[in-house]
């Protein structure tokens, strides 16, 4: 199974100091371990800067999110083969942030997620429950209801090439941590809500730090991690990925 550490930069950075990140991000990558997929998203404005700058080493590209026509009257958005061109690899879709401040739906997401792997870019693929959902012991039904949605009418071949992303969002930026075997429990959920994710790498996400890191990676159903705050700092981006480790 493949672990993947993927940092999400959100509305950060600048190409300028997207370009410092990556020199002194790439002077830091000993030690991680070989099998652990690095994957930078960079605001889009910076994708061509850091795509010319990791070209050739072990690190991958990716963004935050995308329109899913490939071209059109759509002000202001960005599409697939905009993003491939770039080389960009992986997508995030369905951010919590993307679907709360920007009103994405299930269904958009689901087009999103057809959009990506029919241009062989990785849809990184979020969901999560709010502090209310969770409360109200809706957890399960919210996370394998946006798996659902975002899965849906996909045939299990195709399911299988997504990478899933399990983020509380009471714990996104708030130095709140999910309990790492409760989270565990949810990530197993996921995995077992489609037919098609049994193999599929599922990341966390939700205040996630080099020093607790590896309390989520050591559960079964984690794979990996999606940050955003600690993936700002090469040094702590680097020192996570070092904690992430490949299972069997
Ligand atoms: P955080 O964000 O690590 O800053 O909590 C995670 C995310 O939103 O992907």
């Amino acid at each position: 199974m493949r672990s993947i550490i993927a940092g999400n930069w959100k509305m950060y950075k600048t190409t300028h100091e997207a370009a410092l990140f990556v020199d002194e991000f790439l002077g830091l990558l000993t030690d991680i371990p070989a099998e652990v997929e690095i994957v930078l998203c960079p605001p889009f404005t910076a994708l061509e800067t850091v795509s010319e700058r990791i070209r050739g080493t072990r690190v991958a590209l990716g963004a935050q999110n995308m329109h899913w026509e490939d071209r059109g009257a759509f002000t202001g958005e960005i599409s697939p083969p905009m993003l491939a061109d770039l080389g960009v690899q992986f997508v995030i879709l369905g951010h919590s942030e993307r679907r709360r401040y920007f009103a994405e739906t299930d269904q958009e997401i689901n087009f999103k997620v057809r959009a990506a792997l029919s241009h062989s870019i990785t849809p990184i693929v979020a969901v999560g429950e709010s502090l209310a959902e969770r409360d109200a012991d809706q957890t399960q039904e919210r996370v394998t209801g946006q798996t659902r949605g975002a899965l849906s009418g996909l045939a299990a071949d195709a399911v299988s090439k997504v990478v899933m992303a399990y983020e509380p969002l009471w714990a996104i930026g708030t130095g709140k941590n999910c309990d790492p075997e409760c989270a565990n429990t949810v990530m197993a959920q996921i995995r077992a809500s489609v037919s098609g994710l049994a193999n599929v790498p599922i990341l966390y996400g939700g205040s996630v730090k080099p020093e607790n890191a590896r309390a989520y990676i050591a559960y079964p159903d984690c794979n990996g991690g999606l940050v955003g705050g600690a993936s700002l700092d090469p040094k702590s981006f680097a020192q996570l990925a070092r904690e992430m480790h490949v299972k069997a």
